[in-house]
């Protein structure tokens, strides 16, 4: 069958019966008038429970079995977990599936916070590298792969590495070297694919992360392929990391309700990508580069290219990805996205302080690539180039090693200060600008200055900052002296 998952819900969902079953709507007769105006009756009447014909998330036999067996196959991985819970979960999974606690995991700081929540739950130990940073767009990259060889020369007893690739702006790293480097440890490498599903499919892409060796794989595949929101997948290969471990640790992660929508749109999108994922992917590309060169020529703008910047840090780039520079036009991020949002109903994924990435999908249209461009015209046009609007640039991220693990500053004693006091204590919270969910301060960090003045000039342009108790970050959790 092309589609195990989606094939028996239909069928399921059709079926006259009795339910004495959870959820408690049974096939949508429970639901609200409202929800049913929203979103129709079918969705509910596909909103099953693990009924014997559906299988078992956390010991999958027959059709959920069948539907991962499948994906593995599509993205050539040996063995293919689906995700109810993001990429965040497979995350948090993937370091539980490879450190003990007081295990040492070498990876960069800017990594998403599902990262240090792994952290915090496994209590491993980071090691940070610096990935590169280019100040003239004030965006952090891969990390070099020498990088990687002198930390692993100084932490050899590291259990594994972790990598972002590619970035929120689809900048990927060289992945390849630093496959060889952690391999010749003989230690595992785990990808933060999140933002590459779509890698595979189509050849002017950046190679994806199993292609070139990875061990540990984990993909959004809703955020970029056609499947609903905290759908994810989680990949392995090779022999290095034990798959009973990440079934253990997935078990520790997910719901045991899992919801058949998500876990059916993983098997629809997989089987879409079968089907035409090239054919897809070719349209999208074109729509992208099409906007690439529109935007170009508009006087003033700057996109993110792969000649931006030369470094191992910037080894290739998604062109489906495209990153404005809004401060030489004398504006944030932030405010270009207010002003697309509310004068011509676009918004971007990733608005920052100097410019904000947009994400162009299989879903997209040649409208919205003309919208767009339209768009840009306009507010050039209205706002032309005003003079530079001093914006702070990323601080430099932090040492290699912090103060204390992310562990013990999440369960150590802490007090709440006003933020002028916050200077050189530790943090116990995380404070991170969301998008991207790269932390900014993390718990176990000492606290800068700068980064309280690059926070603060966020906050100040409308960036919205998640993981702390206090979101203005007026007060801030340090732990006790
Ligand atoms: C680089 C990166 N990794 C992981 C995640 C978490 O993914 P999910 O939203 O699927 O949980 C995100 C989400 O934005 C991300 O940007």
């Amino acid at each position: 069958m092309e589609t195990p998952l989606v094939s028996i819900l239909q069928s399921l969902s059709q079926r006259k019966e009795s339910p004495f079953y959870a959820p408690g709507h049974k096939k949508g007769r429970g639901i609200s008038a409202e929800l049913i105006e929203l979103l129709g009756e079918k969705v509910f009447q596909a909103d099953l429970p693990e009924l014997p014909e559906l299988d078992n998330l956390f010991a999958p036999e027959t059709v959920l079995k069948r539907a991962q067996e499948m994906a593995a196959e599509t993205f050539n991985a040996q063995q293919t977990w689906f995700l109810i819970n993001g990429s965040t979960c497979g995350l948090i999974a993937a370091i539980l599936a490879t450190c003990n606690p007081g295990d040492k995991i070498i990876l960069p700081r800017n990594c998403h916070q599902a990262v240090f929540s792994g952290l915090i739950l496994s209590g491993a130990i980071p090691v940070f590298l610096q990935p590169e940073y280019d100040p003239s767009w004030d965006i952090s990259y891969c990390f070099a792969p020498d990088t990687l060889n002198l930390a692993l020369n100084k932490h050899p007893e590291a259990k594994a590495v972790l990598v972002t690739y590619p970035t929120y702006q689809g900048v990927a790293g060289n992945l390849l070297e630093i496959e060889g480097i952690t391999h010749q440890k003989g230690i595992p490498l785990i990808v933060d694919e999140a933002h590459g599903a779509h890698f595979l499919f189509h050849h002017e892409f950046p190679d994806c992360a199993l292609s070139l060796g990875a061990d540990l794989v984990i993909q959004s595949t809703h955020k970029v392929l056609g499947s609903l929101t905290q759908s994810s997948m989680l990949h392995l290969q090779g022999s290095r990391v034990d798959p009973e471990r990440i079934s253990r640790a997935l078990r520790l992660v997910q719901s045991s309700s899992p919801s058949y929508l998500l876990l059916a749109s993983l098997d629809g999108a997989r089987a879409q990508m079968d089907r035409e994922g090239s054919l897809l992917l070719d349209k999208t590309l074109n729509l992208a580069k099409s906007a690439r060169s529109q935007l170009k020529s508009i006087k003033h703008l700057s996109i993110l290219e792969q000649s931006s910047y030369h470094g191992e840090g910037f080894k290739s780039l998604d062109l489906s990805r495209l990153t404005v520079k809004t401060s030489q036009l004398g504006l944030s991020g932030f405010w270009v996205d207010r002003w697309l949002g509310q004068n011509r109903n676009i918004a971007a994924e990733l608005p920052n302080l100097h410019n904000l990435t947009f994400m162009i999908t299989i879903g997209n249209s040649a409208q919205d690539i003309s919208n767009l461009v339209e768009a840009f015209q306009a507010l050039i046009q209205e706002v032309g180039q005003s003079a530079e609007i001093p914006l702070p640039l990323m601080p430099p991220l932090v040492n290699d090693i912090l103060e204390l693990s992310p562990r013990e500053a999440f369960f150590g004693k802490s007090e709440i200060i006003n933020h002028s006091l916050a200077p050189g204590r530790i943090c116990a919270e995380l404070i991170c600008p969301y998008p991207p969910g790269i932390p900014l301060i993390m718990p176990g960090e000492k606290i800068s200055q700068a980064q309280l003045d690059y926070l603060n000039a966020a906050l100040q342009q409308g960036a919205i900052v998640t993981g702390c108790q206090d979101t203005n970050v007026e007060t801030i959790k340090v732990l006790l002296n």
